[in-house]
């Protein structure tokens, strides 16, 4: 008899318990007359999931006792005028950390802005410096959402020793850094690591023999039910926006994986939404934390 009783991964749930430990800390600071934690958010432009996203990171500031500073420019802000907008949070003694939220505008170099960031204060992960320290597992900033996806494993105490991890997706920001997560010597980690992507020629194959997947394509359901191997534990990180005339905000996220029918194959799976999208805002909270606490780099 084939079992079907899936487990949910619950980013939603876990966050919370997150958010709720993290205000305790903060308010523990607070009353030891301590720093409280702040963070800075660069947006540039108006793009919808962009604007979402660093609303939710704001509002969670505030909801941990966070400090928070929103930094707004048009789609037309020229690089140097960025650049020296960085230059002066690098600067600023009351900001520990902040991030430029990408995507940045055609005309602004991505790599400029993020190599320009104090790496100290790189709660995104994204420098070089932490980048490699994160490689040789050294102390660093991880980027949220493999930080966030850490996490969670930890969280449900997901065996990783020994199984067989695909990742699928080889961004800077999730599949390159996940990949290099789930090797480490460490728990959750020790994993044989297989990352797939659209030049991939046995993408089916290496997935139906993987233990763990973990999907970061932004492909709506691009992992189907005949990709997985009964058992499996699957990551979705996939958010796209797809029109939808039921919900109020006129869209409705959709993971990458095809969940009606992966789900009933799966030991674990992260719902979309409520999965890794919590986590990843969650993690974001807990670098800034660490940076106020000085407690990675002095
Ligand atoms: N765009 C998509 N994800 C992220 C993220 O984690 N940080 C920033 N700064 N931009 C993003």
């Amino acid at each position: 008899m084939e079992d079907n009783r899936y487990q949910l991964l619950d980013g939603k749930a876990v966050s919370a318990q997150m958010k709720k430990e993290m205000a305790e800390e903060v308010a523990q600071i607070k009353a030891a007359g301590g720093k409280i934690p702040h963070l800075a958010a660069v947006l540039v432009g108006h793009d919808g999931g962009s604007e979402t996203y660093v609303a939710s990171k704001v509002k969670t500031c505030e909801e941990i006792g966070f400090k928070s500073t929103l930094i707004r420019y048009e789609d037309d802000v020229t690089e140097e005028e960025l650049l020296r907008k960085v230059d002066e949070l690098n600067n600023d003694a009351d900001i520990d950390g902040f991030i430029v939220q990408l995507p940045l505008p055609k005309h602004i170099s991505e790599q400029k802005i993020i190599e320009a960031i104090d790496y100290r204060k790189d709660v995104d992960g994204f420098h070089p410096i932490n980048v490699g320290r994160m490689s040789i597992g050294l102390p660093c900033f991880v980027s949220a959402t493999p930080a966030g996806i850490l996490e969670l494993l930890k969280r449900y105490e997901i065996e990783t020793s020994g199984k067989h991890c695909v990742v699928l997706g080889r961004s800077n920001i999730v599949g390159k850094p996940m990949a290099t997560l789930m090797m480490q010597k460490a728990y959750p980690g020790n994993c044989t690591v297989t990352v797939c992507h659209s030049r991939s020629k046995n993408l089916k194959e290496m997935c139906l023999s993987a233990d763990i997947i973990i999907v970061a394509l932004g492909v709506p359901e691009f992992l189907k039910g005949d990709m997985v191997k009964e058992g499996a534990v699957i990551v979705d990180v996939g958010t796209t926006r797809m029109p939808s005339s039921v919900t109020k905000s006129g869209y409705k996220l959709t993971g990458d994986v095809k969940f009606d029918e992966v789900a009933p194959k799966c030991s674990y799976i992260t719902p979309v939404p409520g999965g890794v999208g919590p986590m990843t805002i969650i993690s974001l909270m807990r670098n800034t934390l660490l940076a106020g606490k000085k407690a990675i780099y002095k």
